[in-house]
């Protein structure tokens, strides 16, 4: 449970964070039917809404659930926690590369030779050491909210998971186990993954952890034993890029032989893999390194020189493509982004820490993690080599780097960079497909205890009018007319954020009292087996800003095979989107998605300037009240 005290800004004995409130029944139903309505076809709404009304009615089935999530809000610490951790992540059969780790994409590093590459890596490893210090004694300051309903304490618990969590495949579901131990017996190892072999890299050695140039050492040791050949043992981390009933399967098949059991317990047991991994011979684009990132760069490159299962995996490429890869489940982006930020200060920001010679020791060698393979066993590593090159070559990214305006524009504009954002997302998914669908924001709900994300339905109905007079062919809306349905939209997009980060959003709710039902072996109701229910969930357009404060940007695959993902990184004067989508899918293409998000945050500015040069235009012209003029992409 997260206690924090205010004086010293430590998670430390004090005041609890309030827990995630359960919204009233009637809000969650009428905001469900409001945001499905210019949805669906209104036939189908007409039958939802009699559904709805029914579940919702005095004496129905909603209130009964209601009343059992209830009673679950005040015996549990957060009522949706585990529900929302099963069906966002540990019940999803799909791999986790792409479809759900998000990565890190470090700016390119410019290494000299390989020993550069490995300096570099056993700054990072320090840099860990010492940020795992500050979780191990609960000394991390506590973050407070920025943005929207600014200064509230956030909870920490997140933190607490970063290294000492593992996702264990299951056939039907997946386990994330977290190990509370006390810090002194937690166990002192990372994996580190070199040409596709594994290597135990003890960070301690007499009771003293190692300094940097003792780790640089073993890593150059491990550099070493991986060239060597005749030791070369099969891309077992293949296994785990794989979906994860497969890889159930296969980890089943392993554990039949002690050797493996004894290397996947070490594997488990880390506190993060550092993957060293071979040069691509790609342009290092920010495209380039986002797809690297992603999945490895298939069977070819590093896509085995990973293990997917531990939380988080550091990635070195001796090309200078470096990042941070992570599992989604014991953690948000705002976790991956404050301690990748914390490395790359250290690494860039801090003098040199290598050691005088003479307090160097000499560690015991790294060893390599063995594995048994037998034919049967062959066979799958064969066959999830060919899944994951499947998913490399079916990944159509393209990263903007919008540098026109940035979120400081927009605020001058009095308007939410965020909401802003949002809407011009939508109008360029309008753009290519005359319609809006269902969309996915998360929204922190840290604010509470143990609180992870819920959702901001974006696709409203004032974005769809607003979308709809900016692509008016007739050109029948005015400037002003456009004005005010983008401050509609915004103004809607703004209050859905701030019902959602205080925890009253729909998507959690409706989630729970499907869950409880199940719980209780009550027949599903009806609102969840409508279809409307199942496309509203179907989350074709799947967003989220992740905020950098240091140069580097996140992003993450679409989360549907006809759908996108959109990542965004606002920055003062800047903007920078990831989009992805699947090249199998015909309907979708990131480029074109791109161009056409270009062309709108061009359009909304215009529009802008012009309603301000208009209400300007009685004063003085010449005052500077129009907004900076740049040519797009
Ligand atoms: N006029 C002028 N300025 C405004 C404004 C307005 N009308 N509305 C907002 N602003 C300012 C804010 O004060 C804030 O200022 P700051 O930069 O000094 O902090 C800034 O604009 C940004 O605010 P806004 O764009 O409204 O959004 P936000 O920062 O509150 O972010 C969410 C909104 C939903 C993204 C955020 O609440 C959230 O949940 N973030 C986490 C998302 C997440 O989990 N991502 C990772 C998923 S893996």
């Amino acid at each position: 449970m997260p206690i924090m005290e205010k004086e010293t800004g430590r998670a430390t004995v004090g005041q609890a964070l309030p827990k995630v409130p359960l919204p009233p029944l009637k809000q969650t139903l009428d905001t469900y039917l409001k945001c499905v309505q210019h949805l669906v076809k209104e036939e189908q709404f007409k039958k939802t809404k009699a559904i709805a009304e029914k579940f919702g009615a005095p004496g129905g089935v909603g209130e009964v659930l209601q009343k059992k999530l209830l009673e679950r809000r005040d015996k549990t610490t957060n009522w949706i926690y585990d529900y929302w951790l099963e069906d966002m992540y540990l019940n999803n059969r799909l791999a986790l590369p792409v479809n759900s780790s998000p990565v890190m994409v470090f700016p390119k590093q410019t290494f000299r030779d390989q020993k550069d590459a490995l300096r570099f890596a056993a700054r990072l490893v320090r840099g860990v050491l010492d940020y795992k210090a500050l979780i191990d004694a609960r000394a991390l300051p506590v973050d407070f909210a920025r943005g929207q309903l600014a200064g509230t304490p956030l909870c920490m618990e997140q933190y607490y998971r970063i290294f000492n969590s593992y996702r264990y495949p299951g056939l039907k579901t997946d386990t994330l186990k977290v190990q509370m131990k006390a810090a002194s017996s937690a166990p002192e190892h990372i994996i580190v993954a070199c040409k596709n072999q594994f290597f135990v890299l003890d960070v301690v050695a007499n009771s003293k952890q190692l300094n940097e140039t003792e780790i640089l050492s073993q890593l150059e040791k491990i550099m070493k034993m991986s060239e060597n050949a005749e030791e070369r043992l099969p891309p077992l981390g293949v296994l785990t890029s794989d979906g994860r009933t497969e890889w159930a399967q296969a980890r089943d098949a392993l554990t039949k032989d002690q050797t493996n059991r004894d290397s996947l317990a070490l594997m488990e047991s880390c506190m993060c893999v550092l993957c060293l991994d071979e040069p691509c011979g790609l342009e290092a684009r920010d495209t380039t390194r986002a797809v690297l990132m992603l999945h490895g760069g298939g069977r070819e490159k590093n896509g085995a020189n990973r293990w997917y299962d531990k939380s988080m995996q550091f990635v070195v490429g001796m090309d200078g493509v470096c990042g941070v890869v992570c599992d989604h489940s014991p953690f948000e982006g705002i976790v991956m982004v404050q301690l990748s930020e914390y490395l790359m200060k250290y690494i860039t920001g801090s003098p040199c820490k290598m050691a005088r010679a003479s307090s160097i020791r000499d560690p015991p060698p790294p060893k390599r993690l063995l594995w048994k393979c037998n034919p049967h066993i062959q066979g799958l590593l064969a066959a999830s080599g060919d899944r994951l090159q499947r998913l490399v070559d079916n990944l159509d990214m393209d990263v903007l780097n919008f540098n026109v305006y940035g979120k400081d524009l927009i605020k001058k504009l009095k308007m939410s960079p965020d909401a802003f954002i949002q809407v011009a997302l939508q109008l360029a998914f309008y753009k290519c497909n005359k319609r809006l669908v269902s969309t996915y924001e998360s929204a922190s709900i840290r604010r509470f205890q143990d609180g992870r994300v819920d959702n901001i339905r974006s696709a409203t109905p004032e974005a769809l009018a607003f979308v709809m007079s900016m692509t008016d062919e007739r050109g029948t809306f005015t400037d002003s007319e456009q004005m005010k349905r983008l401050r509609d939209a915004i103004n809607a997009q703004t209050n859905y954020t701030i019902a959602a980060i205080t925890g009253m959003a729909i998507d959690n709710h409706l989630l729970g009292l499907l869950r409880i039902a199940k719980e209780f072996n009550m027949e599903k109701p009806e609102i969840f087996s409508d279809e409307t229910y199942s496309s509203s969930n179907q989350f074709i357009l799947s967003t989220s800003q992740v905020t950098t404060t240091v140069e580097m940007f996140c992003c993450y695959g679409p989360v549907v095979p006809n759908g996108y993902g959109a990542c965004y990184n606002p920055q003062s004067d800047h903007i920078i989107f990831c989009v992805s989508s699947f090249w199998e899918n015909t309907g979708t293409s990131s480029a074109v998605f791109v161009k056409a998000l270009n062309e709108s945050l061009l359009e909304i500015r215009d529009l802008c300037n012009r309603s301000s040069a208009a209400a300007t235009k009685p004063a003085a012209s010449g005052q500077g009240a129009s907004l900076p003029y740049k040519s797009g992409k």
